[in-house]
C-alpha cells in the first residue's frame, strides 16, 4: 500500500489496530460535532495565492520557546501509545527527535518518563500534566520531568472530568492488563477511581509555579477571555485546542479559535495549536491565522500504528513536503 497522505494511515490504522483501540483513538465526545468540524472548518478556508515570488529556497524551521525545531509541527500529548506499537512512547521519541522536532509527552503514557528520556537522549520534549486530586502525585511527576531534561510544562486545562466518547463506554474501553500508566504507578492503590481534580482554577498556575523552573503553556485554550487570563498569570504558551473533540462537544473548530485567541494575546506569548491538521496546508493556514506551531494528535496515533517509529517519521515527513509545497505555491 502506498503511504501518499495522512489519510492513508489512518485506513491502515482502522483495518489493523483491535476495534477497542481504534473507537479510542478516534472517539469524539457525545455526536463527535466538534471533532468533524475541527477538520470541516480548514474546508472553508481559502488561500490568496500570490505569484512569481521566487520560492526556489524556503526556510521552514521555528522556534519553541527560543529551541528551534525543523519545522512548525510537533507531536501533541496523548495517551496509552502501547496500544498503537508495542514500544509506544519510546518510539515516538525517537521518531520526535530523529525530525527534529518536539514531542509532549502524556501523563497517561504507557512507558515511564525515565524511559521516554533515554530512548531519545537530547531530543526536544515538554511534559503534559493533569492535575490530580492528589497534589504529591502531580508535584513529583513536575519534579521528575524537570529533572529527565524536559524543557516545558504543559497544563491540560479543558479535562476536569472525562468527556462522554459513547464508543469507549459501549467496549468497555479499559487498558489491557499487560499495560498500564506507568508514571501513576502506586498513586493509584487507595482510591482506583475519578483521580483527576476538577477544583483545578487559574490560582494553581501559581502553585505549578512554585514547583518549577519550567516554563508553562497551558493547554485547551478557546476564547480571548480566557487568553488574556493565562498571559496575565504568567504562563509562557497557549495551545489553542479541544482536545481533539473529546471533550465539551459543540465548541468551535480550533482553528476558527485561533483568531481571537491570536489577536487577544497581541504577541505577549506564544499561541499554537492542535487539532484537524491532516495536510500540509491546514498547517499553513494555521500559521497564516498567527499560530507559531501546530500539533497533531492522532495521526501520530496512525504512524506509531503502520510502523512505529518509522511510521510516525513517515506522517512527519508527508506534512514536511506538503507544508514546503503549500507554501512555495501560495507565494
Ligand atoms: C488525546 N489528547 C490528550 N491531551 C492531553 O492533554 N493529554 C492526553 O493524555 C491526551 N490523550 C489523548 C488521547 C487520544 C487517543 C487523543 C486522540 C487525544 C488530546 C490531544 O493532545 C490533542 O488535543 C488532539 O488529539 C488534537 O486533535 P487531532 O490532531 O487528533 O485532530
Amino acid at each position: 500500500m502506498a503511504m501518499v497522505c495522512l489519510s492513508d494511515f489512518e485506513a491502515y490504522a482502522k483495518k489493523y489496530l483491535p476495534k477497542i483501540a481504534w473507537d479510542f483513538f478516534a472517539a469524539g465526545a457525545d455526536d463527535c460535532s466538534t471533532r468533524d468540524e475541527n477538520i470541516l472548518a480548514y474546508k472553508r478556508i481559502r488561500f490568496r495565492p500570490r505569484m512569481l515570488r521566487d520560492v526556489s529556497v524556503m526556510d521552514i524551521r521555528t522556534k519553541l520557546l527560543g529551541t528551534e525545531i525543523s519545522f512548525p509541527v510537533g507531536i501533541a500529548p496523548t495517551g496509552f501509545h502501547q496500544l498503537a506499537w508495542p514500544d509506544g512512547e519510546k518510539s515516538t521519541a525517537r521518531a520526535a527527535k530523529a525530525m527534529n522536532t518536539c514531542y509532549i509527552a502524556s501523563t497517561y503514557s504507557t512507558c515511564t518518563l525515565e524511559e521516554i528520556s533515554a530512548a531519545a537522549p537530547g531530543g526536544l520534549r515538554w511534559f503534559q500534566l493533569y492535575i490530580h486530586r492528589n497534589r504529591a502525585v502531580s508535584q513529583q511527576l513536575v519534579q521528575r520531568a524537570e529533572a529527565l531534561g524536559f524543557q516545558g510544562l504543559v497544563l491540560t486545562a479543558d479535562l476536569p472530568y472525562t468527556g462522554k466518547r459513547r464508543d469507549d463506554v459501549r467496549n468497555g474501553f479499559r487498558l489491557p492488563p499487560h499495560m498500564t500508566l506507568k508514571n501513576l504507578e502506586g498513586a493509584f492503590e487507595v482510591c482506583k477511581m475519578s483521580l483527576l481534580d476538577p477544583s483545578v482554577t487559574w490560582n494553581d498556575i501559581y502553585w505549578l509555579r512554585s514547583l518549577t523552573h519550567l516554563p508553562i503553556i497551558i493547554k485547551g485554550i478557546l476564547t480571548k477571555e480566557d487568553a488574556e487570563l493565562a498571559v496575565r498569570h504568567g504562563v509562557q504558551g497557549i495551545i489553542v485546542s479541544n482536545h481533539g473533540g473529546r471533550q465539551l462537544d459543540g465548541g468551535p473548530a480550533t482553528i476558527d479559535a485561533l483568531v481571537e485567541v491570536v489577536e487577544a494575546v497581541q504577541g505577549r506569548v506564544e499561541v499554537y495549536l492542535d487539532g484537524g491538521i491532516r495536510k500540509g496546508s491546514d498547517v499553513l493556514k494555521a500559521l497564516a491565522l498567527g499560530a507559531k506551531c501546530v500539533f497533531i494528535g492522532r495521526p501520530a496515533l496512525w504512524g506509531l500504528a503502520y510502523k512505529g517509529e518509522e511510521g510516525l517519521q513517515d506522517v512527519l515527513r508527508i506534512l514536511q513536503d506538503e507544508f514546503c509545497l503549500s507554501m512555495a505555491l501560495a507565494g
